[in-house]
């Protein structure tokens, strides 16, 4: 019976861990950003990113107001193409309500710090064959909570889930 249970608490807490970052392909990188802050970078930055690759940046800090980027560096992508019909490499930025807000491309390029809206923001970086890739991208971003509150409800929901599901199986264990 001990080791049963023993069994069921490590399950379960494989499946959490596996549950906080959704796995993408290529060096990408984790696609899934929940804490209040970090810092996300083309994959190799600052060396050169590979052809040929798509990667997600999904950023939802539950219950923040607003998310700041604040740029490490300039943007420095393939500078020969920037229209995507010609193909290229491109930095796509796009709000929580789904209306893109950047599409960044060419080398070099120094961007603005920005804050928008919203507990989410979403990047995509989409590199093809051929060209020379640049340095890439780094930015950190920060949330920022109206409430002026610095609790992160994330990781306490997270925890109360965690709880939950532990009491669920010690139930049903010995209920067996
Ligand atoms: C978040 O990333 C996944 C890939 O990991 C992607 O399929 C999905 O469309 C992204 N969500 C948004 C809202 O961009
Ligand atoms: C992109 O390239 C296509 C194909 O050559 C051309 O029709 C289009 O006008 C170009 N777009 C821009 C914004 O230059
Ligand atoms: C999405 O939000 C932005 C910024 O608040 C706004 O300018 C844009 O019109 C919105 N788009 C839609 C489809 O609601
Ligand atoms: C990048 O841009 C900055 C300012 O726009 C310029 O001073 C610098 O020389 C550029 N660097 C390269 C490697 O092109
Ligand atoms: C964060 O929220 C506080 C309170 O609403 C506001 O004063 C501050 O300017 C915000 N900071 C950013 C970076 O948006």
């Amino acid at each position: 019976m001990t080791v049963m249970r023993a069994v069921a608490y490590f399950s379960v807490f494989v499946s959490v861990i596996l549950s906080l970052g959704t796995a993408q392909n290529d060096d990408c990188g984790p696609s899934t950003f929940t804490n209040k802050e970090g810092t996300i970078s083309s994959p190799g930055y600052p060396q050169p990113y590979k052809r040929d690759t798509d990667c997600y940046y999904n950023i939802t800090v539950w219950g923040a107001s607003s998310i700041s980027v604040h740029w490490n560096s300039a943007v420095d992508l393939e500078k020969e193409a920037c229209n995507a019909t010609l193909g290229g490499d491109f930095l796509y930025i796009t709000l929580s309500n789904g209306t893109q807000m950047e599409e960044l491309c060419g080398a070099n390029r120094t961007q603005e710090d920005f804050t928008v809206e919203g507990d989410s923001l979403f990047f995509r970086f989409v590199t093809d064959r051929s060209g020379a890739a640049g340095k890439g991208f780094s930015f950190q971003y920060t949330a920022n909570y109206s409430n002026g509150g610095d609790l992160n409800v994330f990781s306490v929901s997270k925890m109360f889930i965690w709880l939950l599901m532990v009491a669920f199986l010690n139930a049903c264990i010995n209920n067996a």
